[in-house]
């Protein structure tokens, strides 16, 4: 057996991320508190489960993490890689989220950013171990032909690092984030931005959330690998690939899929009807106040997910529809996420100052506008879903956004989503939303005027085409569907 009491070598199917499934907090009196992992990639991956017998392999995020590593505290089918808290910090909170997460968003204030300097070339050397630890891992723990599925921006490098060690593997790599355009990918250095897509072309197949993404990914392909001879293609009807050859050693062709994640109907039906959830919505009713609209959004407190612009097109919404005062709340959940980066932090700050500021200009003694709560709470987001009469998506730009596909789903009364033609959702959900151009304030609030004045009865019907298309590709199925696609492709292709 090897060190973690498995014999070497074992296992089957592996599923590589920086987050996994649960993170230990360290409680004052030494025990450790497992929590579940928050974001669009747990959710969809969460629903794989210890039974499907594969190996997921994770990092530890914090203290409690690597105090559960140093004891040996598991999940069943769960390894967590304690790298070093150093490099971590610097691949994790440098490269990955203030680099790569700003390139696919198109979050820099580019006057002024990015600076590609010294600090960064040493972050960049952080990164790269980090990503050379996961390749080493998952080389040591997957059996001769093992499928071995990784995750996201974080890990970029490791399928060229695992095909290097063990060329017998089927290496998938998928990305929960959106493409950037090629010209906007571009702004990383040349070697760095060649070094990123040779490292997922290692992968014999890369996944991608909608066709919008992957087209991006293939059109930035042959504009960043200039020296090699790139090929992107699409023939009708058939699976999209990119061909790349020399200079150097031999890289050939990469598969690529579109999997659109769906909402998991049966567990948020189940698990929205719990008593935890129930007590959570006697409570939010009471701070809601009897026979007013809800209008829902839930989110980490996330650059991308433009919760200020929403905020200030509800408060245009009371300024310009004042029949609605009193008569709805804007209900906002801005989970903390990322806290590490001072813009985040910033940003949370705003969040928080801008709710306060409407309270302040159009409160009453019996109305509070908006009701922000800023802890995570899941059982009580299930609450907010299940009130929803409309749910807020107005993302700047996003892989997928997931909470549109789950609020149509719980809602009791049936919603109306307001959804940002940027986020991923919108290639299934466009029709059946109200669509916006996340960046228009004016145009927002006259969306959320809309919503909250659609008839019942179109509503009902809205949100039950929502719901069945928020639910054709379930966690499971997605999950299913990538495996069963990597482990058809014949060896050494
Ligand atoms: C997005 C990313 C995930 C990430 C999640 C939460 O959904 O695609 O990879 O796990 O955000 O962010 P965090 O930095 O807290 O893991």
């Amino acid at each position: 057996p090897g060190r973690h009491g498995r014999p070497e070598r074992a296992a089957q199917v592996l599923v590589a991320s920086n987050r996994g499934p649960v993170t230990y907090a360290l409680r004052d009196d030494g025990t450790l508190d497992a929590r579940r992992g928050g974001g669009g990639l747990v959710s969809g991956l969460s629903a794989i489960g210890p039974d499907a017998g594969a190996l997921w392999v994770c990092s530890a995020l914090g203290d409690g993490d690597r105090e559960a590593v140093r004891r040996g505290v598991a999940e069943p089918g769960v390894r967590m890689l304690a790298i070093d808290a150093a490099v971590h910090a610097d691949a994790y909170n440098g490269i990955a989220n203030s680099v790569l997460w700003f390139v696919h968003h198109m979050l820099y204030q580019t006057p002024l950013e990015p600076v590609f300097d010294a600090e960064f070339r040493r972050q960049w050397g952080a990164y790269r171990t980090y990503n050379r630890a996961f390749a080493e891992a998952l080389a040591a723990e997957a059996a001769p032909g093992a499928a071995v599925l990784i995750q996201d921006y974080h890990l970029a490098l490791a399928p060229g690092m695992l095909r290097e060690h063990r060329p017998d593997l089927r290496i998938g790599h998928f990305s929960h984030t959106p493409w950037a355009p090629p010209e906007y990918f571009r702004m990383l250095p040349d070697d760095v931005a060649e070094e990123l897509l040779l490292g997922m072309l290692g992968a014999d197949r890369l996944g991608f959330l909608t066709e919008r993404w992957a087209k991006t990914f293939m059109r930035t392909c042959p504009s960043v690998l200039g020296p090699y001879d790139v090929v992107p293609s699409w023939p009708k009807d058939q699976a999209p690939s990119v061909t790349v050859r020399g200079p150097g050693p031999a890289h050939g062709r990469t598969w690529i899929g579109v999997h659109g994640l769906g909402a998991d109907a049966e567990f948020l039906r189940r698990r929205s009807h719990e008593p935890d959830v129930e007590q959570r919505m006697a409570a939010l009713r009471d701070e809601i106040g009897a026979g007013r609209r809800v209008i829902v959004r839930v989110d980490r407190t996330e650059l991308s997910k433009n919760i200020v612009r929403g905020l200030l097109a509800y408060r245009t919404l009371l300024d310009e529809h004042p029949e609605w005062r009193e008569r709805v709340v804007h209900v906002a959940f801005a989970y903390p996420s990322r806290q590490d980066l001072a813009v985040y932090r910033d940003y949370t700050a705003e969040v928080s100052r801008i709710a306060a500021e409407i309270n302040e200009r159009y409160g009453t003694a019996g109305w509070t506008p908006v009701v922000l709560h800023v802890k995570d709470d899941f059982a009580r987001s299930l609450a907010a879903y299940r009130l929803a009469d409309v749910a807020l998506v107005n993302p700047i730009r996003d892989g997928m956004n997931l909470v549109a596909k789950e609020i149509p789903v719980v809602s009791d009364a049936g919603c109306t989503l307001v959804l940002s033609r940027e986020a991923g959702a919108y290639e299934e959900l466009h029709e059946e939303a109200i669509v916006v151009n996340p960046y228009d304030v004016s145009g927002t609030a006259t969306a959320l005027h809309q919503a909250l004045s659609l008839p019942d009865g179109e509503r009902a019907e809205r949100t039950k085409r929502l719901a069945a298309a928020a639910t054709a590709l379930p966690p499971q199925q997605w999950f299913l569907d990538q495996l069963h696609a990597l482990e058809e492709l014949g060896e050494g292709e």
